[in-house]
């Protein structure tokens, strides 16, 4: 094995696009693969920027020809060599039309032949990537996802420190904050029996910083949930967390949306059209049955409970007495492709997924209507839903009755982005960004059996609904709003309350006794009653923005290090168990598996 003395790399593989041919250079990198054509050798160097191609052949020294013919995959390097135009162009790699023709050449290291071909073309199993993630890392095009999160963290950290904001660390090792997740938790080795929570963000501490004064906080912060993964979830992802003081909601909107325009600028070379779009919960539920509404397409939900509720179909009218709704969309033009052999998969997809009890249908083709409920509906209700909805020959209806709203909303909302998909019916290039505010304040639990906060307890109402606070819950609206890109919840926020007494009265709303409020929020609580301006924030999954902006649709490729279903890291292999020794030191006994 050779040295790097007395070489040093001059630039990196792509960097060779900007110069003139016959330059020298020296570059460095990992072997993408070799090929030896005896008089001939081309070598693929990959960087971090790309891949480069070196050339040797007869006019080579015997010892450097016989070097490079000992190259193996993923062997490293640092050669010197001559820019010049590559005979065989091609269009796969970036510097497909040049290469660099060595005159020295030196291997920095072996490489025992990997477990898998690094390559994007080849696809591996994600427990053998992952396993040997420093590996698949290598891949160009992860390589580039990583390389351009960075890109996009400076962007964000440029905007905010632009714009008179301070970047200041909050703890890690926390007393447990309401997100709404589950806590990840620490013991404390001095204080046996005492634990300290992961941060699910930092809520507490940036409300604090605008009592300390620092007026405009952010933070690209690291944030746990023991929640279950998606493809949009990590049990540990980052957040671009901001506050503000002396704002309301409309100023910390106009921030957001300038860090937006700034993204699509630097990062897509696109411009977006401000002020964003906004909509409210009730409209975006009601339209898209989401709080995440892709408004990419269409298949628009439609109320349909006052043309059935004496319609004669007993399922519907239940669900109208129980007090819930019936609603319907229209998939135009898709008879056709939905045979009722998909529409029985699809009816059990969404029981399955969102609990609906039953999914009615009509296709209406050439060969005339066929439907799972028209013969128990009255002809006047029939052709009042047909009026309602525009529907005609070619198309396909599909109606959720549930005595919960929130089935209905879930189960329609669900079904629209599942057609879309199905179909193609959304254009890869649109980027569709805006704003639901006007969220409720409160949503009834049905497992504590009483109202929880929808965002957290410290969420302003909205200043109309102050008075309902107690005699009202229900339609309580919250200054709370969320950013959405392409139907994915991009962040969220809220202005918080700010006077200790409207804060006792929405603990009080919520149900909490005194002893659980001192002893969880005592010290906030206290912090308020100081001096407290006016303030609010939000928060960007920057994992989620990441995977956005780069086209992606798992935030596992913008992460380096990701987990996988079940929380583990495959690498590493944590989590794992601990010594005997540390346990006892922390006075903790495991008992072993819990039987489900
Ligand atoms: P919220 O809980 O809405 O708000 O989180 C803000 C944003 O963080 C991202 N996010 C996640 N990304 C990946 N994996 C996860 N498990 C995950 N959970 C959340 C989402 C989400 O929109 N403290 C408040 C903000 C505030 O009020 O200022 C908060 O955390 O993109
Ligand atoms: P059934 O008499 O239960 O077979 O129902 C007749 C049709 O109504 C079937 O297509 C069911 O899928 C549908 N259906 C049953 N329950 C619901 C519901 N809650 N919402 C919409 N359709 C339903």
């Amino acid at each position: 094995m050779e040295t790097l003395k007395g070489m040093k790399r001059t630039h990196y593989a792509l960097d060779c696009l900007e110069l003139e041919m016959g330059e020298e250079v020296t570059i460095a990198g990992f072997v993408a693969r070799s090929r030896d054509l005896g008089n001939l050798i081309f070598t693929d160097l990959r960087d971090v920027t790309g891949i480069i191609q070196l050339a040797f052949d007869d006019t080579s020294s015997r010892e450097l020809f016989e070097k490079a013919r000992s190259l193996r995959s993923e062997y490293t390097l640092i050669a010197r060599g001559l820019l010049r135009e590559r005979s065989s162009k091609t269009d796969k790699i970036e510097t497909g039309s040049i290469e660099v023709f060595c005159t020295e050449l030196r291997i920095l290291s072996g490489a025992q032949l990997t477990p898998f071909e690094i390559r994007d073309e080849v696809a591996v199993r994600d427990e053998l990537s992952l396993a040997y993630r420093y590996l698949d890392l290598r891949r160009p095009s992860l390589t580039r996802n990583i390389v351009m999160r960075s890109k996009i963290t400076k962007t964000v950290r440029d905007y905010f420190l632009e714009n008179r904001f301070v970047e200041i660390e909050t703890p890690t090792l926390i007393k447990s904050t309401p997100e709404g997740a589950r806590d990840y938790i620490v013991p404390s080795r001095v204080q046996p029996g005492s634990f300290y929570a992961l941060p699910q963000s930092p809520q507490l501490y940036k409300q604090l910083l605008m009592l300390s004064g620092f007026d405009r906080y952010f933070q690209i912060a690291r944030c746990y949930r023991d929640e279950d993964l998606r493809a949009d979830r990590q049990p540990e992802f980052t957040q671009i967390d901001v506050e503000m003081s002396f704002v309301d909601t409309d100023e910390i909107l106009a921030v957001n949306e300038g860090l937006m325009e700034r993204l699509f600028k630097d990062i897509l070379g696109r411009e977006i059209s401000l002020p964003l779009p906004r909509m409210s919960w009730r409209e975006a539920m009601e339209r898209f049955g989401s709080d995440k509404p892709d408004t990419r397409f269409g298949l628009e939900l439609c109320d349909i409970s006052d043309i059935v509720k004496d319609g004669g179909f007993a399922v519907f009218e239940n669900a109208l007495k129980a007090g819930g709704s019936v609603r319907a969309i229209k998939a135009e033009g898709l008879a056709e492709n939905l045979k009722r052999k998909e529409i029985d998969k699809l009816a059990d997809w969404m029981k399955h997924n969102f609990h609906c009890k039953g999914l009615a249908w009509t296709r209406f083709t050439a060969e005339g209507r066929s439907s799972s409920y028209e013969k128990f509906l009255s002809e006047e209700a029939r052709n009042a839903v047909d009026a309602r909805l525009g529907f005609k020959e070619g198309d396909a209806l599909f109606i959720v009755a549930d005595e919960k709203d929130s089935v209905v909303f879930a189960s329609l909302g669900g079904l629209r982005c599942e057609l879309a998909r199905r179909f193609g019916l959304i254009d890869p290039e649109r980027f569709d960004l805006l704003w639901v505010v006007e969220f409720p304040l409160f949503e009834y639990s049905e497992e504590d059996e009483r109202f929880v906060a929808k965002h957290h307890p410290f969420t302003m109402p909205m200043d109309e609904d102050i008075e309902k606070l107690q005699s009202d819950p229900a339609s309580c609206r919250a200054k709370a709003y969320d950013i959405v890109l392409n139907g994915v919840e991009l962040g969220g926020g809220s202005i918080r309350i700010n006077d200790p007494a409207l804060q006792e009265r929405m603990f009080r709303a919520l149900g909490f006794d005194e002893e659980t409020l001192r002893s969880q929020f005592g010290f906030l609580i206290d912090a308020y009653k100081y001096g407290a301006p006016p303030h609010g924030g939000y928060a960007l999954g920057l994992d989620r923005l990441c995977m956005l902006l780069l086209g992606l649709d798992n935030i596992r490729d913008v992460i380096a290090f990701p987990k996988v279903q079940n929380a583990s890291e495959l690498m590493s292999g944590c989590p794992s168990a601990v010594s005997q020794k540390q346990l006892d030191e922390l006075g903790i006994a495991v008992l072993g598996e819990k039987s489900e």
